[in-house]
């Protein structure tokens, strides 16, 4: 075996790990390759202080990104050994480290899902009323308990007072202008790079609150068009029984887990994640779910295939800058 990962490997990788979803599509996330090591850390400079002044945000992001890191070395013959957040206390900004490896026992499955990754777009757009199949459902809550988290479906009560949280969030919201200055500096127009384009928004909905989430903050974005969205939506809790980092960075990778599932079996989503940036709520997320435990993501499935991405920045971005 070579001492190095070979640079077109290290290419496919990386690049599969920021296709990963993150809050207001800020990759706050950077690599460093050593050998056949591939360490991630958080980017605290993509930080969002008003809307996730903890960083749980940016360590999901950072989940994902590995679980994505794990499917592409499958995809290449590679195995994987990781931890996550291997040093809480030394190296903070360390959210896993990754050992990739030539190995004769691939994983199937993540080879399988490394394909989704490219077609794996979030959805803000209406669905049809017709549930998710029973076997849809079952496969999505496996795939969540497979990297370490629980995904609880909700039922109609349940879904209507989240409903009722999201309006309770919005009024909160109203007078909060750090949050609705850093949404501005995030979303809308038109993104080469990061960030959420206007063209990602999806419509507004006819109806309020509604199981969709308006990112918008222009004026233009305002006055887009309208639609309905479907009167009983199919919505999961995403949680895990604790919350440190580490718990943080697993829900991350057990959220893509449970994205990528659903892109294999034509099933998109989108986050209604408002209520969990404020700890009231969020506690009342979780009670609703009916376990005790910590939730990271409200979800919504849909039977819309999406065909509009976000743009990502050059993967030298993400790598340590070579001494000039
Ligand atoms: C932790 C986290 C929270 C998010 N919260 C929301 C949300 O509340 N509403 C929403 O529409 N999208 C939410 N997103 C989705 C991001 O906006 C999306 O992943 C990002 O814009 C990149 O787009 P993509 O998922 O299509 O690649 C969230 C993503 C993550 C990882």
């Amino acid at each position: 075996m070579s001492d190095q990962l070979p640079s077109k490997d290290v290419d496919v990788l990386l690049s599969a790990a920021v296709a990963a979803p993150s809050m207001h599509n800020t990759q706050p996330w950077r690599f460093e390759v050593e050998g056949h090591v591939i360490d991630v850390y958080v980017d605290g400079s993509r930080a969002l202080p008003a809307e996730d002044p903890t960083g749980r945000a940016m360590r999901i992001a950072a989940g994902a990104a590995t679980f994505n890191l794990r499917c592409a070395a499958e995809s290449l013959g590679y195995g994987t050994w990781f931890g996550l957040a291997p040093y809480p206390r030394d190296e903070p900004d360390l959210l896993a480290r990754i050992v990739i490896e030539p190995t004769a026992d691939q994983d199937d499955e993540l080879r399988d899902l490394a394909r989704q990754i490219p077609h794996r777009h979030t959805d803000r757009k209406p669905s049809d009323d017709v549930p998710l199949a029973e076997e849809a459902r079952v496969e999505l809550m496996q795939a969540a308990y497979a990297e370490g988290a629980g995904l609880t479906w909700l039922g109609e009560d349940e879904v209507r007072t989240v409903l009722d949280l999201i309006l309770d969030t919005d009024l909160r919201e109203i007078h909060d202008w750090h949050r609705s200055a850093e949404r501005s500096h995030w979303v809308g127009g038109e993104r080469t790079a990061d960030g959420i384009p206007s063209s990602a928004l999806g419509p507004r909905s006819a109806t309020y609150p509604s199981a969709v989430r308006d990112m918008a903050t222009r004026p233009t974005d305002r006055v887009r068009q309208k639609t309905t969205f479907e009167t009983a939506p199919d919505i999961a809790v995403l949680s895990t029984d604790f919350d440190a980092p580490t718990d943080q960075v697993a829900a991350g990778a057990a959220l893509e887990r449970v994205l990528l599932t659903a892109t294999r079996a034509g099933i998109s989503a989108s986050f209604l994640n408002q209520p969990l940036e404020y700890d009231d709520l969020r506690r009342k997320v979780q009670a609703l779910t009916g376990r005790p435990g910590h939730a990271h993501m409200i979800i919504r499935f849909s039977h819309h295939r999406p065909h509009t991405g976000t743009a990502r920045r050059p993967i030298a971005d993400f790598l340590p800058k070579e001494p000039t």
